[in-house]
């Protein structure tokens, strides 16, 4: 019985096995995407609410101006992992990405463990983006003199005043339903026209970041550097280096999305090599971007100034002679939070696609329109599950969980490289991770460095958020799943 437990959770689904399933049969996707696509998706899921919204808060509360060094730790970190999924991806390049990976390193249970989570990177993670988009939405209107009512921008667990001073609850957050079911329609049409979509998306995001940076940096007060790391207060994480570690924790958000260009691999092009561009190529540019997008926010507002600001860049353009960039730069955010939102919604519906190939879900989730050839039904899912989210829950303070379980997906994505370079050391790698198993667990310290400086009440919502995991696998995903029946079937 134990035994037959231990195998159960421990088996394995074969390389040649992972490429003939995707490849084959009625409820396969199209490849269709190209290198440009895939750099462009992963810039889509990356830039966001986390460049533009906490890079302010890390340098007021833990780094000060070093808040850029916070952000090359943080790429640091993502690139030892970005190498090591570039590795994986070409070498498997299935829908499942990280989940995939587990399966074929270290068993079912692991797999099924790590698909859960992902649930946390991307689902919640959209969920989230969705509030900020709604957030910057609502800013944006305001502007413009149109104010919607309250209670149909806020959630129930959330308050706002009212015009005679008093609080009301909310009711539900209707932008942020709104965004989510727009990604989630464009998604099941097809994956060209999304990729389409996030390209032209992204164009935008691209050159409003640059509009500031390219403005902002003729407007800089040096004394805004100084102190550069300022003294810690006596607390950890409250600046000093101690602070910059910190902030690299919370700014590691910014960074999560590159790794959804694996989520991509069965839609992409020869993905031997178009892997590691989309992965890699969308992680360098986004790195230069954000030391150079700190540099100059915390240059044109002293960070202290920054403390307790909702929308830090609009304090920045406010330093220069052309406010009116301001709404430009709201519109440009806001278009470029909807791409976060779509890739992140990608990401959900493909690990998931997989999962339920190998009949650890249901196989709603793998059937694959006849048109559109995309799982849309798995898409219907999330929006409604990723709406009710955002619409409805406090989803805004659960940013942390999306951090956590993006970095247990990589801490494992490592891992998985050091066991197959030891159990599958002849098959074919167009990329290889150099220095192996160097970086691997370099990748492995800094990512879960990264988990252990987050708060316990996040890794409490992580633990229960697996147990229940744990339950389904235990109560369906394991007498369905597809290898263990077959393993069964051979046995009989
Ligand atoms: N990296 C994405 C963002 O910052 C999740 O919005």
């Amino acid at each position: 019985m134990t035994a037959g437990l231990t195998s159960d959770l421990l088996r394995t689904k074969s390389l040649d096995r992972l490429n003939a399933d995707a490849e084959a049969g009625e409820h396969k996707l199209q490849r269709t995407l190209g290198p440009w696509s895939l750099i462009g998706l992963g810039i889509g899921a990356v830039i966001g609410a986390g460049l533009f919204s906490l890079t302010g808060i890390a340098a007021a509360e833990h780094a000060g101006p070093a808040v850029v060094i916070s952000f090359a730790i943080a790429a640091i970190g993502c690139a030892f992992a970005g190498m090591c999924y570039s590795e994986l991806a070409g070498m498997i390049p299935v829908a499942g990405s990280a989940y995939t990976y587990a399966y074929a390193t270290m068993g079912e249970f692991v797999a099924w463990i790590i698909g859960w989570d992902l649930v946390l990177e991307y689902a919640v993670g959209a969920a989230t983006v969705s509030v900020s988009w709604s957030k910057y939405v609502v800013r944006f209107l305001h502007e413009f003199g149109i104010d919607l009512p309250g209670n149909l921008v806020h959630s129930p667990f959330e308050t706002y005043q009212l015009a005679d001073g008093s609080t009301a609850h909310g009711l539900v957050n209707l932008p942020a339903i709104l965004i989510i079911c727009a990604c989630s329609y464009l998604l099941m049409i097809g994956i060209r026209e999304s990729a389409r979509v996030n390209a032209v998306i992204v164009m935008v995001k691209l050159a409003v970041v640059a509009a500031v940076i390219g403005v902002g940096v003729f407007y800089i007060k040096p004394a805004n550097y100084v102190p550069f790391i300022p003294d810690n207060t006596g607390t950890f994480g409250e600046y000093g280096w101690s602070g910059i570690m910190r902030a690299a924790g919370v700014v590691f958000f910014a960074y999560i999305g590159f790794d959804a260009v694996s989520t991509a691999a069965q839609e992409a092009k020869n993905p031997q090599r178009n892997m590691m561009i989309g992965i890699l190529g969308s992680l360098a540019i986004c790195t230069v971007i954000y030391i150079l997008f700190a540099g100059v926010l915390t240059g044109l507002v002293h960070y202290d100034a920054m403390r307790g600001d909702a929308a830090p860049v609009n304090t920045a353009i406010a330093q220069t002679p052309f406010p009116w960039l301001k709404n430009l730069v709201t519109l440009g955010i806001i278009a470029g939070f909807s791409t976060v939102i779509l890739v992140l919604l990608l990401g959900q519906s493909r690990v998931f696609y997989t999962m339920s190939q190998d009949r650890l879900l249901p196989g709603l989730f793998s059937r694959i329109h006849p048109e559109w050839k995309t799982p849309y039904r798995s898409n219907l899912f999330f929006m409604v599950f990723t709406g009710a989210l955002g619409g409805f829950l406090p989803i805004s303070q659960l940013g942390h969980m999306t951090s956590i379980g993006t970095l247990l997906a990589f801490v494992l994505v490592c891992l998985g490289v050091i066991i197959l370079r030891r159990t599958q050391p002849d098959a074919k790698r167009e990329y290889r991770t150099p220095l192996v198993p160097l970086v691997p667990i370099l990748g492995i310290v800094s990512c879960g460095a990264m988990m252990v400086s987050l708060d316990g009440e996040t890794w409490i919502r992580l633990v229960v958020w697996l147990g229940i995991g744990l339950v389904i696998y235990f109560a369906w995903s394991r007498r369905h799943s597809r290898i263990g029946r077959e393993e069964a079937a051979g046995k009989a």
